[in-house]
């Protein structure tokens, strides 16, 4: 099965760069954060992953809300790190893949491990780039367990397609990747039972007042090489304006938006004072895009409410 959406990555340069550039970078030594035990972990590795910020986004929740959405969830690093907080959710994104396996875990999980193993006891290059070629695949369980396979051995977890829509990032360097994930793919699993999964645009979800919305697009970049620009339907400016309009339609109808964002002039100037408050986070960069060591970058978190006393 193959998307109609690409999904853009966190690369300020162009992917074949990026590989030549990171070619040096010891996956063994990419390493998942440790789990709370009993905690249900986002079950793929995915660019833009929110792990690391989960606290300082809580802290900016508004005290009650009713419904929790997510429309571009990715990895889902948000919602699972506050699972115990959500009662009903819907998550949604335009990678369709992802949400076919989002739904595979939530519906099928003992199937899906099981065809996970399979793939694990059979890994090795020329088994990785066999299942790469399987870019028709029809029963969603085969579509999810090819999605998480890739996901879990392929160059540093990176999501990459071609202009077909089909996924083209070359094998990784993992020594035991944990493909079947035998003991967090149960945890999603009953996490997810409380929420709607959903292959939609960003802009075609309908909460309603009192429901709160995260938004974690795909970043702005202020380079102008960004990788974005190679894609056939990357998140370009235009799509950073259409997110702002359509958060402020939420807005006027009462619903609690929360935004992450990166610290550029074109994203402050789309989210201005009264309607929008901005705080900061430090985030530490990702690995595939930090080839010089560099510190944490800053990044935003623009909600349409106020969280002080
Ligand atoms: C920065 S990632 C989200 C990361 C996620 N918060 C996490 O913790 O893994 C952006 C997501 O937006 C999705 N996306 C890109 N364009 C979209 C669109 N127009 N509508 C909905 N989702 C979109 C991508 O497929 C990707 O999963």
């Amino acid at each position: 099965m193959t998307q109609s959406r690409e999904e853009p990555l966190i690369l300020d340069m162009p992917f074949d760069e990026a590989i030549e550039r990171f070619a040096h970078v010891n996956p063994r030594q990419v390493k998942d954060e440790p789990a709370e035990y009993g905690k249900a972990t986002p079950f793929i590795k995915w660019a833009g992953g929110k792990r690391s910020v989960v606290n300082d986004l809580t802290a900016r929740f508004p005290k009650t809300f009713n419904k929790y959405w997510e429309p571009f969830v990715g990895g889902g690093a948000l919602f699972f790190g506050i699972q115990g907080l959500i009662k009903d959710a819907v998550l949604s994104d335009a990678n369709l893949d992802l949400t076919i396996t989002y739904n595979a875990v939530k519906r099928d999980p003992v199937a899906l491990i099981r065809k996970l193993e399979a793939h694990a006891k059979k890994h090795n290059e020329t088994y990785y780039y066999r299942v790469r070629s399987q870019h028709d695949l029809q029963d969603p369980l085969d579509v999810a367990a090819r999605f998480i396979y890739l996901n879990k051995t392929c160059f540093n977890g990176l999501y990459r397609v071609n202009n077909k829509g089909e996924f083209n990032v070359p094998i990784g360097g993992y020594d035991k990747p944990d493909i079947a994930q035998a003991d967090n793919i149960p945890l999603c699993s009953t996490a997810l039972q409380k929420t709607q999964i959903e292959y939609r645009e960003f802009d075609t979800i309908q909460p309603s007042p009192g429901d709160l919305v995260y938004c974690d697009p795909p970043y702005h970049s202020t380079n102008g090489a960004s990788f974005t620009k190679y894609t056939k339907l990357a998140f370009g400016e235009q799509d950073q304006e259409r997110l702002r309009d359509f958060a402020v339609g939420l807005h006027r109808s009462g619903v609690n938006v929360i935004l992450s964002n990166a610290d550029t002039p074109l994203i402050r100037s789309l989210y201005k004072a009264p309607t929008w408050h901005i705080g900061m986070v430090k985030v530490p960069r990702q690995i595939n895009s930090n080839p010089d060591g560099r510190g944490p970058v800053d990044e935003l978190i623009i909600t349409n409410y106020t969280t002080e006393e």
